[in-house]
């Protein structure tokens, strides 16, 4: 097991969901034009200088912090990678099934990456019951063909749908629609979590939503492929009987809408679950399924198959070149992380140890330097970068919005680095129009036609995490660093503004004011969001994709612009900007 633990990411020395080694497999048989660089001759594309004082205390203790954090995610991601209670796994395994992720190695072309999402998905919540909320996805290289692969893990609570259960489902089966990718669903799962029903059956984001993005999948062209490993019950039946062609092992798989004991309940008749709806009735008998498979090595191999018959994935073309190191050693951007939030995060560091030589063609480099732009490589793909390095004003919105208008004329992949505390407030920044200009940035980024990759490094906070790209601007993919932190405001300014309202309430009321009270609920609030605004409390809840290490970032941004080659990008478009 030994490569499964590289290529999902439990190499205790690299901790890369992948070998980097294996990285260019991945991205197939892309056309790479010899590179002639010119770049050292030009002046606005240079080599960027790093200033980072390696020997000084302020790096030394940044670099500690950091990586204590990074031992404390390892121990997470470490944890939930072994799936439910060893007696579950036990059971599995004496039933001759493989484990998810191991079936997940099998799918996937040999010493290629996996990059799984979500792997903490409601850690910290259920009493910590369902370690990646039971199913595994991610996306992984099939016979030359990116594909999104969901996996249910049986080991944990039968392999049953909680919400953030559901959530990653539908994320990935949300990155096949953005990327036109195809699909494979291993299924062994119990269908939903019963007495969380309320909070997975009646919503519109809820379980009948898998089926309808099937439908929606099937209709844009992408190939879905189910291989049922295990139980297949009530609207899970769906996932086999909707996607094009349908695996199912012999003696393990079952598919019915109404199991066994409901049948009795329903209509007095007894039935085995092999007879109401096994591998041998639904493909000799019924047609839900397509191909017979003896065990699940079998299952797998048939399904490598079917992806040998897909026609080729349509691409959109970039102008790749070969792929580069950074000049810098990577592992710096660890001292440079800011440990106290109260200091700025030098992103021009950053941005230096993740491009390809350390070269960027900076676009205004004069002008509003709170936000930088400009185009660089990451192992070789295009990518036009924003980076925050301060609070934003008019002007950096201003900045930022052409620079998107840059990238999505010229069909370059933007890469967000997040750290925003936010806009810049106050009268003469209002009054200047501040929400105005604010307002066109906002506008471009959600209307951006190239892929957006969004990685928070520090904070997240109130509109500038609209700004750069968060959620709910549908970014491509969505990424944070251990460290990151994201919320409406920062805990001392949320804080002081709830303190402050009571404190008006109570004097238009005419009552006293108790500061111990409202010191203590300041230390409440504080308290919350310290919590509410980690890393972990957001992956846990799939507000991200997954956190990722500062080192794994290059690989990681590379895939995915790798991944969207797999849909053309749209011409421009615009809404209406406020002039
Ligand atoms: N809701 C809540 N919990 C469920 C569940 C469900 N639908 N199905 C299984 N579980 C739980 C079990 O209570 C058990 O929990 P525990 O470990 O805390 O004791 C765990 O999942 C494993 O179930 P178990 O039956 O011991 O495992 P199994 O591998 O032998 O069988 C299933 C797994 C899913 C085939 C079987 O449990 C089953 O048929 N469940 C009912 C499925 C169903 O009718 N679903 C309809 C939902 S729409």
């Amino acid at each position: 097991m030994q490569n499964l633990n590289i290529v999902l990411g439990f190499d205790v020395n690299l901790m890369l969901f992948f070998a980097a080694s294996d990285f260019d497999r991945f991205l197939g048989c892309v056309c790479r034009k010899k590179y002639i660089c010119k770049a050292l001759k030009s002046n606005i594309v240079f080599k960027i200088p790093s200033h980072l004082d390696t020997l000084s205390v302020e790096y030394q203790s940044n670099k500690e912090h950091y990586l204590e954090l990074i031992r404390q995610h390892r121990d997470k991601l470490f944890s939930v990678s072994q799936g439910g209670p060893s007696i579950a796994v036990e059971k599995h395994r004496k039933r001759g099934k493989l484990l998810a992720r191991e079936r997940i190695e099998l799918l996937i072309d040999p010493k290629t990456p996996f990059l799984e999402l979500s792997p903490m998905a409601a850690n910290g919540q259920y009493g910590d019951e369902f370690p990646s909320a039971g199913i595994v996805t991610g996306i992984g290289v099939i016979h030359g063909r990116e594909a999104v692969i969901v996996a249910n893990d049986a080991t944990v609570k039968g392999g049953t749908y909680i919400k953030e259960s559901i959530r990653k489902h539908l994320r990935a089966q949300e990155i096949a629609m953005q990327n036109h990718l195809p699909c494979v669903y291993m299924v062994d799962s119990g269908g939903v979590f019963l007495p969380e029903q309320a909070e997975v059956f009646p919503d519109r984001d809820d379980f009948g939503r898998i089926f309808f993005n099937q439908a929606q999948l099937s209709a844009m062209g992408c190939p879905q492929v189910a291989i049922v490993m295990g139980s297949c019950t009530a609207g899970g039946a769906y996932v086999p009987a909707m996607s094009d062609e349908t695996i199912i092992v012999r003696n393990q798989g079952t598919i019915f809408i109404g199991g066994p004991p409901l049948v009795k309940a329903a209509t007095g008749e007894t039935v085995t679950p092999e007879e109401l709806g096994g591998a041998e009735v639904h493909t000799s008998r019924s047609g839900v399924a397509d191909h017979l498979a003896e065990n699940d090595q079998h299952a797998i191999e048939i399904c490598r198959n079917i992806f040998e018959t897909l026609p080729p994935a349509e691409k959109q073309i970039l102008d790749i070149k070969p792929s580069t190191p950074p000049a810098y050693d990577p592992e710096e951007i660890y001292g440079n992380m800011q440990s106290d939030p109260k200091h700025q995060t030098n992103p021009y560091e950053i941005i230096a140890r993740l491009v390809d030589g350390s070269l960027f063609h900076e676009f205004k480099a004069r002008y509003a330097t709170t936000l930088v732009t400009g185009f660089a490589h990451i192992m070789g793909f295009p990518v036009g970068i924003i980076a925050n390095n301060g609070v934003l004003f008019a002007e950096s919105s201003l900045k930022g919005a052409h620079f998107i208008e840059l990238c999505n004329f010229r069909k370059v992949p933007i890469l967000f680095l997040q750290n925003i505390t936010g806009f810049m407030v106050g009268r003469k920044y209002e009054n200047e129009g501040l929400a105005r200009d604010g307002a066109k940035l906002v506008h471009a980024v959600a209307n951006a036609n190239v892929p957006k990759i969004t990685v928070i490094t520090g904070g997240s906070y109130g509109a500038g995490n609209y700004a750069m790209a968060g959620r709910a601007y549908d970014p491509h993919f969505l990424f944070m660093w251990p460290g990151a932190k994201i919320s409406v405001m920062g805990g001392q300014q949320a804080a002081h503004v709830l303190a402050q309202v009571k404190q008006e309430q109570l004097e238009a009321a005419g009552k006293p004011v108790d500061h111990d009270a409202l010191e203590k609920m300041k230390a409440e609030i504080l308290a919350k969001y310290a919590i509410e605004s980690s890393a972990w409390y957001s992956t846990s809840r799939l507000w991200d994709d997954g956190i990722i290490e500062p080192l794994q970032t290059r690989q990681v941004v590379a895939m995915a612009i790798a991944i969207s080659q797999n849909k053309k990008y749209g011409e421009p478009r615009n809404g209406v900007y406020r002039m």
